[in-house]
């Protein structure tokens, strides 16, 4: 039983990470499609594709800079914050879901209200929204309008560099969707993180507590008051 709730995920946020979870599935789908397209058998018909494809990257540009001034004016902010002994705090992370994990033994890093994040989600949502996320944007964008391209970089063509560079960063995000997907199952219970992310609450069990592998210089403080 939760003996505890703490509010870590604001409605703000909660909007923006729906809004972009649809947005992203439909660029994902559109873009298989028109890269693998049978003109005779199109999984979506090449011109639909093509239209939801350009709207879709059009409003998740909007909405990645809604969430980046989010993060840059809001005290979630201080989560995307990586501290001193990282390394470290990786290592351990990642001994834990290579074995830990299965051997039932207790989170590393459980979830408080100054750490939603251990230090592998940290170091990928960073990737994720601040490098991968605007280099598919920014790509997209030269590519719907292409005389912005420099036509010759180095002998190639700078339109076939951007587009490889946009399928490239389109194809990273997929892998990342599907191994999130997987690591959103590994909390307290299948679902409760998804319900967090449904409710903004991430509910506190009795086994989770004091389990912290505190190298950061963080104290596992626990409250149960809003964070945003
Ligand atoms: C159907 C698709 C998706 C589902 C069901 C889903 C589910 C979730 C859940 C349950 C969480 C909270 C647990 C956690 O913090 O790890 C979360 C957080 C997050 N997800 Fe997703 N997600 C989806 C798609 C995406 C996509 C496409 C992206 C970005 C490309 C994304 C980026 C994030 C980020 C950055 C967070 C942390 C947000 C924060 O608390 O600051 N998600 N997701």
């Amino acid at each position: 039983m939760a003996t505890k709730k703490i509010y870590l995920y604001p409605l703000w946020l909660r909007i923006w990470h729906h809004v972009n979870a649809v947005l992203m599935l439909a660029l994902i789908l559109t873009g298989i499609s028109m890269q693998y397209s049978n003109p005779n058998y199109p999984l979506i018909r090449f011109d639909i594709a093509v239209s939801v494809h350009n709207i879709s990257g059009i409003l998740l540009t909007l909405s990645y800079f809604y969430f980046f001034l989010g993060i840059l004016f809001t005290s979630i902010g201080r989560h995307y914050v990586m501290k001193q002994g990282f390394v470290k705090a990786f290592y351990q992370q990642a001994r834990y879901y290579m074995f830990g994990i299965f051997r039932g033994e207790p989170s590393p890093f459980p979830v408080n209200a100054e750490r939603k994040f251990n230090p592998i989600q940290q170091i990928t949502y960073n990737v994720i929204q601040h490098a991968i996320t605007p280099v598919t944007f920014i790509t997209g964008w030269a590519l719907l309008y292409p005389e912005t391209i420099i036509l010759n970089v180095f002998g190639y063509s700078g339109i076939l560099l951007t587009s490889l560079l946009h399928v490239a960063a389109g194809f990273l995000i997929s892998i990342f969707l599907v191994i999130h997907l997987y690591f959103i199952t590994v909390g307290h219970s299948v679902s409760s993180n998804m319900k967090s992310m449904i409710t903004g609450y991430h509910e506190v069990h009795d086994d989770e507590k004091n389990n912290s592998s505190e190298s950061e210089n963080e104290s596992p403080s626990e409250d149960s008051g809003k964070t945003n």
